[in-house]
């Protein structure tokens, strides 16, 4: 047991309850908070979805309750929309389908004797608004946990002034203007960007529920360090006016590998231990999808570039495809210098010694894990959040740079000779690397590291709180 504010320190064990969103890229950092928490004493439960169920003998010190859902059919068929509206329409889906049976379990669970006791609040994903509405009506004090950077918080607390401006829904002619409010955005990097009334409808009240979710809370919880957000994190923290804690890179203090959903091919780290330093890793998360054009301009630029590379490739990477093809005569070029898998162990593989470099779509997690792993970045954006980040790290941290406009294999392999072998590239490693000690600044233990600190004040919060 660690020494200080635990929560065993006083006379009884707390119990956190958390309710991940049930994607990737928000149960790995759910997971990695519940599992620190743990780590300091609190006892776990894990509310969920059946969509993309987490594996409890994978966590066997956690309690989980299943929530029927109604959701695979909803989730699995989103053929005939575009991912963006298919993924928000789900996120409301899991709130209005979950909200019955979490209503109920969470009343059974408080019923148990001691219970009102032992609970200190649920940890809830910022996009579960009508779960934490649930959970304060029975009073259980929330916090709300955002997957995504403070910097696009800071979108989403400025959605509708920048609405109001006439910003959005953004006409195409105004796509390239930046947006003086929140530099280094153009319209183009905005969420709400889309001209189609309903996707635009739609993303705002994505982005005013996640902001209502915090300002309900007692507490917002986000998944950065303050050397890498300084500003953003002031500005939410003053926006919000509730604590805030920035508790970020959560990979590196408490490993997810164990909430992944599809199984990582550990094969892949065997390869890397083989190579020098100069492997090309690319991987776009567990949403994006493109063409299978767009495929094969990307496989003949990785080809042309010639730098040895790990590919993630997901069965589902290609849109309306049942499995990924590459162009005839790539297997060559993996077998000379390449490795490709379904899925990796992403934080491993971005901490190996052998990756020299990321090519990434920019989600959060894979943008703090490439931090991490100090290496230049080649952002290649998709939705959400991705535009935003791709941003910061070309044109804040300057540690990589966008890849925009059409896909080509010429502009693919210039993008990566850049990257992997030019001077510029050199300056962005070593800038890299900088933010990477930044990065483990914050979570050294000598009571100076900011998210320390941060996981400290949070504890204590969770501590003061009851039902
Ligand atoms: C989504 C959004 O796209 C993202 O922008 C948002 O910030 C969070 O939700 P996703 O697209 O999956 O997430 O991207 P990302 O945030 O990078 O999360 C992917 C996670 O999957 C990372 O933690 C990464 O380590 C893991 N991963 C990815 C693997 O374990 N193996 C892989 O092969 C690829």
């Amino acid at each position: 047991q660690e020494e200080g504010n635990t929560a065993t320190g006083g006379l009884r064990r707390r119990r956190v309850l958390v309710f991940p969103l049930p994607y990737q890229g928000h149960i790995n950092p759910m997971f990695q908070l519940a599992g620190l928490l743990h780590a300091r004493g609190f006892a776990i439960t894990v509310f969920h979805a059946h969509f993309n169920a987490p594996d409890p003998s994978r966590h066997p010190a956690y309690d989980f309750v299943p929530l029927p859902d109604g959701m695979s059919a909803a989730c699995t068929d989103d053929t005939a929309e575009p991912a963006v509206i298919a993924t928000i329409k789900n996120i409301f889906a899991v709130n209005t389908s979950c909200e019955a049976s979490f209503r109920e379990r969470l009343a059974a669970l408080l019923e148990a004797p001691g219970a009102r006791d032992d609970v200190a609040c649920l940890i809830a994903d910022a996009h579960l608004l009508t779960l934490v509405d649930v959970a304060r009506q029975q009073g259980v004090p929330t916090l709300a946990l955002r997957t995504g950077s403070a910097a696009c918080f800071r979108c989403f607390l400025a959605n509708p002034m920048l609405c109001d401006k006439g910003y959005l829904p953004a006409q195409e002619s105004q796509l390239d203007t930046p947006v003086r409010e929140l530099p280094p955005y153009r319209v183009r990097d905005l969420m709400a960007i889309s001209r189609n009334r309903e996707e635009h409808d739609l993303t705002c009240k994505l982005l005013s529920r996640a902001v209502e979710a915090a300002r309900t809370s007692t507490g917002f919880i986000l998944n950065t360090f303050d050397a890498l957000e300084t500003d953003e994190l002031a500005t939410v923290r003053q926006d919000l006016g509730l604590p805030v804690f920035d508790v970020g890179p959560l990979h590196k203090i408490s490993p997810a590998a164990s909430s992944s959903i599809l199984p990582q091919d550990r094969a892949c780290l065997e390869w890397l231990d083989a190579q020098a330093p100069s492997v090309l890793y690319v991987s776009f998360g567990s949403l994006a999808n493109m063409s299978g054009a767009d495929l094969a301009e990307m496989a003949w630029g990785i080809a042309n570039a010639g730098q040895p590379f790990l590919w993630v490739l997901r069965s589902d990477l290609v849109r309306g495809a049942a499995r990924v093809t590459l162009p005839d005569g790539f297997d060559a070029v993996t077998r000379e210098r390449g490795m490709v898998v379904e899925w990796a162990p992403q934080e491993e593989v971005l901490a190996h010694g052998a990756v020299g470099g990321f090519w990434t779509h920019g989600g959060w997690n894979s943008t703090l894990e490439g931090v991490c792993g100090g290496v230049p970045m080649l952002c290649r954006p998709y939705f959400g959040d991705q535009m935003g980040n791709a941003r910061y790290v070309e044109l804040v941290w300057r540690t990589g740079l966008a890849l925009e406009g059409e896909l080509e294999r010429s502009k693919v392999e210039e993008a990566i000779r850049r990257l992997m072998r030019s001077e510029e590239g050199g300056r962005m490693r070593e800038r890299a690397q900088e933010l990477k000690r930044r990065a483990a600044e914050a979570i050294t233990d000598d009571a100076a590291g900011s998210s320390l600190l941060s996981i400290d004040k949070l504890v204590n919060h969770i501590l003061s709180l009851s039902l």
